[in-house]
């Protein structure tokens, strides 16, 4: 079945328990926090202390998705507030390799994201050490922003990648997934799909997500 992986970034931040809990009721499988840094991306967010905070909220799987440049220095913290996934840039630091194998040590799931500029061929030599890799299907730094189509073929090349080489590897796509979307990314071959405006921008996100998982039914 495909994961759904709400981003709270669209979510109103005065009232964030009601947005997890409505996903959550919802039926979503883990919860996307997006980390910035006004550095790697051109827009700040959180950092470990909130999501030590929403941790208290929900057992959802955290799945943080770090937009920050030198992620080697923050894993650890995330990983202490409560993330139970953390994928980083590729294009944010030189020793992707090393930072997945350490993050694997320290008990969290591995998760590699490449940008739209990014080839999926850079992945040939880490793929093996990934339990996720995320496919950007917007630049990253923003919620709402419209979906570029040539992730379709991204995720295709990458579902040949991971069927061949780590068939447990989740590939995931954020960025302007939508009802509309949603169900060729599956077909494509995704696994997972972070939705934040088409979730939180409606009126009821729960029953937004129940409509997608219909859809994909
Ligand atoms: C963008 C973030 C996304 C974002 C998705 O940089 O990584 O997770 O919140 O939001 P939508 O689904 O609105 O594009
Ligand atoms: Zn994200």
């Amino acid at each position: 079945m495909t994961i759904i992986a709400p981003s709270i970034l669209a979510a109103d931040f005065a009232r964030i328990d009601e947005a997890i809990a409505a996903v959550q009721a919802g039926g979503a499988e883990y919860l996307h926090l997006d980390v910035m840094d006004g550095r790697f991306v051109p827009n700040i967010t959180w950092g470990p202390k909130i999501i030590e905070d929403l941790r208290k909220l929900t057992p959802m799987v955290f799945d943080a998705h770090l937009m920050v440049v030198e992620p080697e220095r923050y894993v650890d913290d995330f990983r202490a507030a409560g993330c139970d996934r953390i994928t980083f840039h590729l294009e944010a630091t030189p020793h992707a390799q090393r930072l997945l194998v350490h993050l694997r040590d320290i008990g969290a799931k591995a998760g590699l994201a490449i940008c739209p500029q990014t080839p999926v061929a850079l992945l040939q030599d880490v793929i093996e050490e990934c339990d996720t890799v995320l496919v950007m299907s917007v630049n990253p730094g923003f919620s709402g922003q419209a979906f570029i189509p040539r992730a379709f073929e991204k995720v295709r090349e990458l579902r040949a990648l991971v069927d061949l080489r780590n068939p447990a590897c989740l590939i995931e796509v954020d960025g302007g997934v939508s009802a509309q979307n949603a169900r060729d990314l599956v077909e494509a071959g995704a696994d997972a799909l972070v939705m934040g405006a088409a979730l939180f921008g409606k009126e009821d996100p729960a029953a937004e997500l129940r409509r997608v998982r219909a859809l994909l039914a």
